[in-house]
């Protein structure tokens, strides 16, 4: 039975959990936002971070609430800050202009959660309950998100939910991964491989235009390895657009849809998922002080952004007592 390790991390509601397995893999967690922090690998005969990290919740307040998050109920944009929910008008905080981002001001990423440390399983489950209104989301929705390190070097993460009201639901984690452990560097010379044929374009607002583009000749194409940096030279304009990528790709169904190699070809990510889109955001904004532009990249899994508001964008209702359950994990080979 695998030990975890509890610490404390900043103030006194803090605590930072550390799975670890016997190949000597890490992997930190807090109930600040059930936050993934520390991903650690042992390479070399030091343990790499390919997980971007802070050291306290109030360093992630200070500098970046979403990094590593449980980002919920509901990732990414919606447009006009409102939804129709079977029928009925429901508005919700407007934190960009005309829209609401990641579910509007200090929601599930900000929060501190429940944790239940389940050793013989190496598994930490944090739980939250979002009060009804919050935001504008109906609820009240209690949510938990289970992180599981395996001794295959697989971190799983899971959600599940359960509303009182009907509502929306459409969660993600938010971690951020340079595989070379150095984020003073950019991403740029990763490999990557996703087994898609179209991906979302997205407007000057930031949105998805509710269309499906294919890759072919642009620079989402990697159904066969190619380096990131492809989506930071400023050559496509979709990613001119917005700096870099900060989309939806449309995953097909396969056990592995998304593989990234370091620089150094050191460390292998392998991601699996259940649902319909990874988005790749290569922290476009950036410099912050939690890290530079392009030096991250996120790969979260999640149903299409804004689909609450396009027609064939899926469903993300979550109705009344019904569950919700989604997984993904991240693998590592070194
Ligand atoms: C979004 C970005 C946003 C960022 C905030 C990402 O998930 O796609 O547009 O700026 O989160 O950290």
């Amino acid at each position: 039975m695998a030990k975890i390790a509890v610490d404390s991390f900043g103030s006194e509601n803090a605590q930072l959990y550390t799975l670890t397995n016997s190949r000597g893999m890490q992997v930190s967690l807090t109930n600040f936002g059930a936050r993934l922090v520390d991903i650690l690998l042992p390479i070399d005969g030091q343990l790499r971070n390919v997980s971007l990290a802070a050291k306290s919740d109030r360093e992630y307040m200070e500098k970046d609430s979403y990094v590593g998050s449980t980002v919920a109920p509901v990732a990414g944009r919606i447009s006009g800050a409102a939804t129709l929910i079977k029928g009925e008008t429901v508005h919700f905080t407007e934190n960009e202009p005309g829209r609401t981002l990641h579910s509007g001001n200090h929601t599930s990423n900000e929060q501190y959660w429940e944790s239940e440390v389940e050793e013989e399983n190496n598994r930490v489950v944090f739980s939250l309950v979002l009060p009804d209104g919050y935001n504008g989301f109906p609820g009240a929705v209690q949510v938990q998100a289970t992180y599981e390190l395996t001794e295959k070097n697989e971190l799983k993460i899971n959600y599940w939910a359960k509303s009182e009201k009907d509502t929306i639901f459409n969660p993600t984690n938010h971690v951020y991964f340079n595989l070379s452990g150095d984020f003073n560097r950019t991403v740029a010379e990763h490999m990557m491989k996703i087994q898609a044929s179209q991906f979302l374009p997205l407007g000057e607002d930031n949105m998805p235009l509710g269309e499906f583009w294919p890759v072919d000749g642009t620079a989402f194409d990697f159904r066969q390895f190619a380096p990131l940096g492809q989506g930071m030279d400023g050559q496509d304009p979709q990613t001119k657009l917005v700096n870099g990528f900060d989309h939806p790709w449309v995953l097909e169904d396969t056990d592995i849809p998304v593989e990234v190699i370091s620089p150094d070809e050191k460390v292998r990510l392998l991601m699996r998922s259940n649902q319909p889109a990874v988005v790749i955001y290569t922290y476009n904004h950036g410099p912050t002080d939690m890290a530079g532009r392009h030096t991250v990249f996120s790969l979260e899994c999640q149903g299409f952004p804004n689909a609450c508001n396009i027609e064939n964008f899926g469903s993300i209702l979550l109705e009344k007592d019904q569950e919700f359950d989604s997984h993904f994990s991240y693998q590592f080979e070194f």
